[in-house]
């Protein structure tokens, strides 16, 4: 993929709201017309009408709930009807939750297992051969800047250690399509002011450390108008004062003869 993206087409994961609105939107302000999946259908042709009416773009609102085999396979579909190819898929669409792993329900593991790893790693499997034959495409993906700390942001455990997965799984994929001029690139963003972190207790109490959405929208044009020959592996866009990790031992910042 390569500087010119007007009549380019995307997939938009996750786009009714949050993260994936606001990419999706980065992408019209480019000109790529957009396929937008979301499980609720009324904001998600919400957002359609109001991303092709600011951008003048095409954009196909389609239900789509990613841990189910049978939406992924209908949303490329669909997508190759209206404009004939896929030329980017931003993988975005992803749950979170918050437990001690010793209360977390089994249930809770399931949902974020088939929303956050395999949602994502289906839809690369079924749009990947058309990208192959193409010889070109670009596949961003919304990891999490949570992988970053080890050990693991604590009550996160399973959320984290999937997008990890998904990570490694990322960079390895990098490695196998790169020769067919197919760009798979990781975001890892900080903690963001969205719906998802707004049900979070503890992480998100001062509202002062969340990023915006703008810092990610930038990492998203800068990932898609990069050079053909050059492929933004991993972005990671971190909080300045992050509210991941507070400090394990909470002893001042300076040398102790000071
Ligand atoms: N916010 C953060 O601090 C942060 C930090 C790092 C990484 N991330 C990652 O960024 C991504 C977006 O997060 P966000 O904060 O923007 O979340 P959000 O505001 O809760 O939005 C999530 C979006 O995904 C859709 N969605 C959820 N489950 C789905 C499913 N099973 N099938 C299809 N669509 C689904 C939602 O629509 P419906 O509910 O209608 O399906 C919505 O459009 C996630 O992958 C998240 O892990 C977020």
């Amino acid at each position: 993929m390569g500087q010119e993206l007007k009549g380019k087409v995307a997939i938009v994961t996750g786009a009714s709201r949050g993260i994936g609105k606001a990419l999706a939107s980065t992408c019209a302000s480019l000109g790529v017309n957009l396929t937008i999946a979301a499980r609720q259908d009324g904001p998600l042709r919400e957002a359609a009408d109001e991303i092709a009416k600011k951008y003048g773009v095409s954009v196909l609102p389609i239900a789509c709930d990613v841990t189910k085999l049978e939406d992924l396979k209908n949303l490329v579909d669909k997508t190759k009807e209206k404009f004939g190819k896929i030329d980017i898929l931003v993988n975005n669409a992803g749950v979170s939750s918050q437990y001690p792993f010793c209360e977390q329900p089994i249930d809770d593991f399931e949902r974020l297992a088939h929303t956050n790893y395999l949602g994502y790693v289906r839809l690369i499997r079924l749009v990947i051969n058309d990208m192959v034959k193409q010889r070109s495409g670009a596949i961003i993906n919304m990891v999490s800047g949570s992988t970053l700390c080890d050990p693991l942001p604590r009550n996160f455990i399973v959320y984290s250690s999937l997008k990890v997965g998904l990570r490694a799984f990322l960079k390895g994929l990098f490695w196998e399509l790169r020769d067919y001029g197919i760009k798979v690139t990781s975001l890892l963003p900080g903690v963001t002011d969205t719906d998802l972190t707004g049900k979070l207790k503890e992480v998100t109490q001062d509202s002062s450390r969340l990023m915006s959405t703008e810092a990610i929208e930038n990492a998203v044009k800068f990932a898609l108008t990069v050079p053909a020959n050059v492929c933004p592996l991993e972005i990671s866009v971190i909080n300045q004062q992050t509210p991941w990790t507070a400090p394990v031992i909470p002893f001042e910042q300076k040398h102790p003869d000071k």
